[in-house]
C-alpha cells in the first residue's frame, strides 16, 4: 500500500517524547513488510541539519497561504531506507526553539497557522493534482500538529482514507475563535459536533471527529480516554466514534534500544551475563557521583517534568527509603521549573546518593536503562510509555503506576505472578507517594532475594515488544479502511 504518515517529529530529527520514536521505527516496520511508505514532516533547523543529502522536488503554493510557499526536500530517513520529505516553509519552520516554543517557554502565538500550513500539504499531497507523481491510498496522521488534515481530506470525495493516531490527549491544541477564522476554514465547521470545543479550536478534535479511523496506542488507553476521567472533555465523542477506534500497542526499536548492542553504554551485555551490567551501574553512579555502597538497589528514572508523569510522587517517596540508606536515585528530565527544582532540592538533601540531571540527554537516557537496578514510572497517566519496555529489555525491573500502556505491558510480581513465573515488574494503582513508597519497599524485598530477583529480571529480558506485531495490526488496518471506502458513484 502507498502510505503518507505525516508527524510533527520523527526521530533522530526532531523530538520532545516518544511520538518521534514512534514516528521513526513503525514506518521502518511498515517498510519490513514492504509497503510503500513516505514520511513528512516540517523542516524545523535540527531536521535540516541531520537529515543527511536533501533534494528539492517542488515548491507549492497553498490556499490561504500565499506569503509562505513551501518547498518540498527529499530525502531519506537516515539509517534507514524509508523516503522522507521535509517541508521548508522557512517563516513558519525556521525557528530557534522547540517545534511548539520559543526559547522563552511560550507557545508560538502562530502554532495554528504553522500546524494549519502543514495540513494543508497533507491535503495537497493527497489529492490528484500532487507534484510528488505518486498518491497515497492511505495517510496516516499524528497527534494534534496533523489533525486538521483528515478534516480538510474529508471534504475531497476522491481521496485517500485517513488514519488518525491519538499518542496523547492531553494536548489538543486549543486556540481561541480567531485561529479558525483566519484559518479560512468553512464556517459550519465551528459546531460543537466540528472543531469547536468549550468556545475555543480545538486541533485534535478534527483528527478525531472526522478521520476515516482513530487508533491510540495502547488498549488500555483506548478505553480509559472514553471515561470522564480521562477522555479530557472529548470521552463523548469518543464514544460516539468508539467502532472506530482502537488500541494497538507500540512497539520498541531493539535497534536502538538492546543492552546487546548499545553504543551509548558502558560495557554491553545480554541475559546470560550480567556483568556488564554491573559495569554500567558502576559508570552511572560515577557520573552523578554517587556513593558506591554494595547491595543498595540504583532506581532511575527518565522523562519529561510534567504532571503526566509522576516525577513529583517519585520524588517524594523515594525519600525516606533515601535517608534510610536502602536505595539511590538518579533523576533525568526537563520540564516544568518547579519539579526541576524539586528535583535538585532532593539531590541537596541526600548528597552521595541521588543525581539529577536537568536537561534532555539521549546517551545519559540510555545508560540510565543499563544502570539502574529498578525504573520508576509512576505516571498518572501514560498512552503508551516507552521507558518501562526498554527498562524491561535492559534488566532494569520496572515499577510502574497500573495505567494505559504501562498496565499492558508490566505483569505484577504478586505473588500469583511469581508462582506463574511470568512477573515482569512492579504495579501499583493510587496515584499517592505512600503507594509508590510501597510498591518501591516491595521492589527492594525482591532485590535482596537474589534467586527471584534474578528470575524476575530474565523474564522481563525475554519480553518482545518489537514493532512486528503492531506494524501488522496497522498494515490490517489500512488494509480494511481501503477496502471499506466505497468509491464515488458506486452504491
Ligand atoms: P512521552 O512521549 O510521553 O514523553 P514515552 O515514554 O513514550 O513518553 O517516550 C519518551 C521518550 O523520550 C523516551 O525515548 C525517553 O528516553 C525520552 N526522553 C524523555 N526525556 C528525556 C531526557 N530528558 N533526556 C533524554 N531522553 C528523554
Ligand atoms: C505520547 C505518550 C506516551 C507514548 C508516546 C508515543 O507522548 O505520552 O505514553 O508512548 O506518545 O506513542
Amino acid at each position: 500500500m502507498r502510505i503518507l504518515f505525516a508527524s510533527s517529529e520523527i526521530h533522530p530529527l526532531m523530538k520532545t517524547g516518544g511520538l518521534a520514536d514512534v514516528s521513526a521505527s513503525l514506518p521502518v516496520a511498515l517498510k519490513r513488510l514492504r509497503h510503500d511508505i513516505r514520511l513528512l514532516m516540517p523542516a524545523y533547523p535540527q531536521a535540516l541539519a541531520r537529515a543527511g543529502k536533501l533534494e528539492s522536488m517542488a515548491t507549492v503554493t497553498l490556499p490561504g497561504f500565499p506569503d509562505d510557499p513551501v518547498t518540498l526536500l527529499s530525502g531519506m530517513l537516515p539509517g534507514t531506507r524509508v523516503p522522507l520529505l521535509l517541508a521548508d516553509a522557512p517563516r513558519c519552520f525556521q525557528r530557534a526553539g522547540d517545534p511548539y516554543r520559543a526559547m522563552d517557554g511560550q507557545d508560538w502565538q502562530d502554532n495554528h497557522l504553522r500546524f494549519g500550513l502543514f495540513a494543508r500539504l497533507i491535503e495537497h499531497l493527497s489529492l490528484e493534482r500532487t507534484p510528488l507523481g505518486w498518491r497515497p491510498e492511505v495517510v496516516h496522521c499524528h497527534d494534534w500538529q496533523t489533525g486538521l488534515a483528515p478534516v480538510m481530506l474529508g471534504m475531497h470525495e476522491t481521496r485517500p482514507v485517513t488514519a488518525f493516531t491519538i499518542h496523547n490527549l492531553a494536548y489538543q491544541g486549543l486556540f481561541p475563535r480567531h485561529a479558525f477564522d483566519a484559518l479560512n476554514l468553512p464556517p459550519e465547521l465551528w459546531h460543537y459536533q466540528g472543531l469547536e470545543f468549550h468556545g475555543q479550536m480545538s486541533f485534535i478534535k478534527g483528527g478525531i471527529a472526522y478521520a476515516d479511523h482513530v487508533t491510540t496506542v495502547s488498549p488500555t488507553y483506548a478505553r480509559e480516554i472514553r471515561t470522564q476521567q480521562l477522555g479530557n472533555g472529548l470521552d463523548g465523542l469518543l464514544n460516539h466514534r468508539a467502532e472506530s477506534l482502537t488500541g494497538i500497542l507500540n512497539g520498541v526499536d531493539y535497534k536502538e534500544w538492546d543492552p546487546g548492542r548499545d553504543r551509548h553504554i558502558a560495557a554491553n551485555y545480554g541475559p546470560e551475563d550480567f556483568s556488564g551490567k554491573a559495569l554500567c551501574k558502576t559508570d552511572l553512579q560515577d557520573h552523578f557521583k554517587l556513593r558506591g555502597t554494595s547491595g543498595v538497589p540504583l532506581l532511575g528514572h527518565v522523562g519529561r517534568m510534567v504532571p503526566q508523569k509522576g516525577v513529583d510522587l517519585l520524588l517524594r517517596a523515594a525519600e525516606p527509603l533515601l535517608a534510610a540508606g536502602e536505595a539511590q536515585l538518579v533523576v533525568v528530565g526537563t520540564g516544568s521549573s518547579a519539579l526541576e527544582q524539586a528535583a535538585r532540592r532532593l539531590a541537596e538533601r541526600h548528597p552521595g546518593r541521588v543525581g539529577v540531571h536537568i536537561g534532555y540527554d539521549e546517551g545519559l537516557a540510555h545508560r540510565v536503562e543499563a544502570g539502574a537496578d529498578i525504573f520508576v514510572m509512576p505516571s498518572r497517566f501514560e498512552p503508551c510509555g516507552l521507558n518501562q519496555m526498554y527498562s524491561l529489555r535492559y534488566g532494569t525491573v520496572p515499577v510502574v503506576r497500573r495505567t494505559g500502556g504501562l498496565a499492558d505491558t508490566v505483569v505484577d510480581a504478586d505473588p500469583a505472578g511469581l508462582k506463574a513465573g511470568d512477573a515482569t515488574g512492579i504495579c501499583f494503582d493510587a496515584a499517592l507517594p505512600e503507594a509508590l513508597t510501597d510498591a518501591l519497599t516491595r521492589a527492594l524485598a525482591l532485590y535482596h532475594q537474589p534467586d527471584l530477583w534474578r528470575r524476575l529480571v530474565r523474564t522481563a529480558m525475554a519480553q518482545d515488544f518489537s514493532w512486528a506485531r503492531s506494524a501488522e495490526a496497522y498494515a490490517t488496518l489500512y488494509r480494511d479502511l481501503v477496502a471499506a471506502r466505497v468509491p464515488p458513484g458506486k452504491p
